[in-house]
């Protein structure tokens, strides 16, 4: 019997965020460059948002690009930007058809003017779909993101806009660049790394974390199916006991 149908649609996570990892370690089991792992790695972006949208998930984060993989070789940095817009412009129609939306995360004046021209161009194709949201995290990191709200916030005070008492937890969230989306339930990182690498620190304060061995190239739609039912067996407590949460339901 497929996970799919263990899982209870009705408790399904609103937002899953996954860090893609694994591809070159992937592709150096198979006697190749990272770049072939790299380019495995998109059939398996495909099966995860297929997956997300089939059991209603509304928002699939991925950590494609981090800003620290800007200091990778320049060849490899330069094959994932080729790659990104090649792919963004194979997949959209597809992507379309099946009422997907896309959000771009992450530094955006670092990016290429080539990937920065396609995603705008993705973006807004996709932009009055309604199902599940994919927010695309490139060139992005939680430090840079944190930096990036306190100029804002620091700049909004000085032209008297708010005021430092206004600052508050939502206030703050309002200031990220994922403002407008509920944090993930739950983040999944493949690869068997047990790390953050400066990926949503803010939002995932109280996220289910879960980690597999399994290499990025690996992860099918049953992977996926598989994670979501196991978060579902897990009590989030919040703080509260045990006890409170079970009388609670
Ligand atoms: C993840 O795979 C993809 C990116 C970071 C772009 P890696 O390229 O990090 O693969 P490993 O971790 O070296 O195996
Ligand atoms: C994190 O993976 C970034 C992405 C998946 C895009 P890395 O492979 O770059 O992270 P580290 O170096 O293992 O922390
Ligand atoms: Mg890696």
């Amino acid at each position: 019997m497929s996970f799919l149908d263990q899982i209870e649609l009705k408790r399904v996570p609103e937002h899953v965020a996954i860090i893609m990892d694994g591809n070159g370690r992937w592709a150096a089991m198979r006697g190749n460059d990272r770049t072939f792992g790299h380019e495995h790695g998109v059939e398996a972006v495909r099966a995860s948002i297929k997956a997300a949208s089939k059991i209603g998930v509304k928002y699939l984060t991925l950590y494609a690009f981090s800003t620290e993989n800007w200091n990778r070789p320049k060849f490899e940095i330069d094959a994932l930007m080729t790659l990104l817009v090649h792919v963004i412009k194979a997949e959209t129609d597809e992507l379309n058809r099946n009422n997907v939306r896309l959000k771009i995360i992450g530094d955006r004046n670092s990016l290429p003017r080539r990937v920065i021209k396609e995603t705008d161009k993705m973006v807004e194709k996709l932009s009055q779909n309604t199902g599940l949201t994919v927010v695309m995290a490139l060139s992005y990191s939680s430090h840079w993101e944190i930096i990036n709200a306190v100029k804002c916030i620091a700049n909004d005070v000085k032209k008297g806009k708010i005021n430092p008492e206004d600052i508050s937890r939502e206030r703050f969230h309002s200031y990220l660049s994922t403002a407008e989306i509920p944090d993930p339930e739950l983040m999944i990182r493949t690869s068997g790394e047990k790390r953050l690498s400066n990926f949503l620190l803010w939002q995932l304060a109280y996220s289910e974390l879960y980690f597999t061995p399994k290499l990025w190239p690996d992860f099918t739609e049953e992977d996926f199916f598989e994670i979501i039912f196991e978060f579902q067996q897990r009590e989030r407590r919040f703080g509260k006991t045990s006890e409170q949460i079970k009388n609670l339901i």
